[in-house]
């Protein structure tokens, strides 16, 4: 059975940086503070994608999704949103952006909200604010009740 391990990027971001430029996905403010971002690790040692989230109050901006193109269709997306979000345990509810993956991320729970629905913090993002188009799809994974 197919397996990933996440280990921080710290230091050299260029690999990330490339992953993310080469499948379209902003990178301008990766360098900032605030976010985290993991690489994801196959059983072999291979990398096989990354990820990052932003943390916003109690929200969470899950961002920076990528699977590198010769590893799609096994597995490693679905698997690196859920090791992302044990890895970075979020409070409150989850949001992202997407352009288009919204079906990928739907499949995993996740739904569509209003722009007027979001919360300030989030749509406060570098992402949110300026960086995604205004036509990208938000989407929320609500916290189940505890
Ligand atoms: C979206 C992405 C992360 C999916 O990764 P992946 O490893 O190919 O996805 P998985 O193999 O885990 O797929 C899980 C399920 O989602 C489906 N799926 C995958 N990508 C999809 C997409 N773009 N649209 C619709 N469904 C998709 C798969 O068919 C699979 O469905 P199944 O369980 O019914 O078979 C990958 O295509 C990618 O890196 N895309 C470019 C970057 C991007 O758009 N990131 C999201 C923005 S943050």
């Amino acid at each position: 059975m197919t397996s990933v391990r996440l280990e921080s990027v710290a230091g050299d971001i260029s690999d990330l940086i490339k992953a993310l430029s080469l499948s379209g996905l902003p990178t301008e403010d990766v360098p900032e503070p605030g976010r985290t971002f993991f690489r994801a690790v196959a059983p072999d040692n291979n990398t096989v994608g990354y990820s990052g989230v932003e943390q916003c109050g109690e929200d969470a901006l899950l961002r920076s999704v990528v699977v590198l193109p010769d590893h799609r269709g096994k597995s490693y997306g679905r698997m690196i949103v859920a090791e992302t979000l044990r890895a970075a345990p979020v409070a409150g509810n989850v949001y992202l952006a997407t352009t288009t993956a919204a079906p990928f991320f739907s499949n995993l729970g996740f739904e569509a909200v209003h722009r007027a629905d979001v919360p300030d913090a989030i749509l406060g993002t570098r992402q949110l604010s300026g960086i995604c188009p205004a036509s990208a799809t938000i989407m929320k994974l609500t916290k189940p009740p505890t």
